[in-house]
């Protein structure tokens, strides 16, 4: 499984890039906001100065089809690199699988993100084309924010997509390390891990004894930081 870097902090994406510890990038306007950006374009050029061999998807900000249009092939036009992130819905809860297909047969690299049934899948699968490089993004993690097991979910995604159009199928949203295994075991192509569990990744078959101990070592610690009596 190919592991991404989700975020739209410059310096935590090039400390992943030298690092050598992901093969990709996606970015989206919630993590841009929180990053402080202001200026999308002047952002999304200045990264790919730097990262121009690694895929990377930047998502069209608009809410209407034709504007989305638009600012796809401008977003597209910013590197070889680029995937163009489109949301399967725009905010009215309209379909965007028109909009894939008129992008997918002019030739552009999509990111079709924020999919969260197995419907949506099915649909994006159905206009995607084997010649077009393509990923389909399932948020498994806002999935099992509802209580719903997305494994399942996954394993039949990752089954449609490699019989028809055999677009890369990205796990979004993981919530744990846990995630990555169970990614890879689904038939996922790719995980896009936030940096919080980048970090995490260091702990993969950790030694769960000492893990235990350095549980009770951080609360003994706190408790003398405390100056508990
Ligand atoms: C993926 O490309 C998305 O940017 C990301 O994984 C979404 O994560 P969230 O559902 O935690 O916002």
């Amino acid at each position: 499984i190919k592991l991404f870097a989700d975020g739209a902090n410059l310096d935590d994406m090039l400390a992943a890039y030298y690092g050598g510890i992901v093969q990709g990038f996606t970015t989206n306007p919630t993590l841009m906001r929180k990053a402080g950006i202001t200026d999308y374009e002047a952002f999304a050029r200045e990264v790919l100065t730097m990262i121009c061999d690694r895929p990377i998807s930047f998502e069209v900000f608009a809410d209407d089809f034709e504007t989305m249009y638009r600012q796809a092939h401008k977003i597209n036009s910013w590197g070889e690199n680029v995937y163009v992130k489109i949301p399967i819905t725009n905010t009215k809860g309209e379909s965007a699988v028109a909009l894939v297909k008129r992008l997918v047969g002019d030739g552009i690299k999509l990111n079709v993100t924020a999919i969260l049934t197995l419907d949506q899948v099915q649909a994006v699968n159905n206009v995607l084309s084997p010649y077009v490089p393509a990923i389909v993004s399932v948020f498994a993690g806002r999935i099992a924010d509802t209580g719903s097991d997305p494994v399942p979910i996954m394993a039949q995604a990752a089954q449609m997509l490699k019989a028809e159009s055999q677009a890369e199928l990205l796990w979004a949203s993981p919530r744990e390390v846990l995630n990555v295994y169970q990614a890879e075991i689904c038939g996922c192509d790719i995980i896009t891990a936030t940096g919080d569990i980048l970090k995490k990744l260091s702990m993969r078959d950790k030694d769960l004894s000492e893990l235990s101990r350095e549980t009770v070592q951080m609360f003994y610690d706190d408790a003398c930081k405390a100056g508990f009596k």
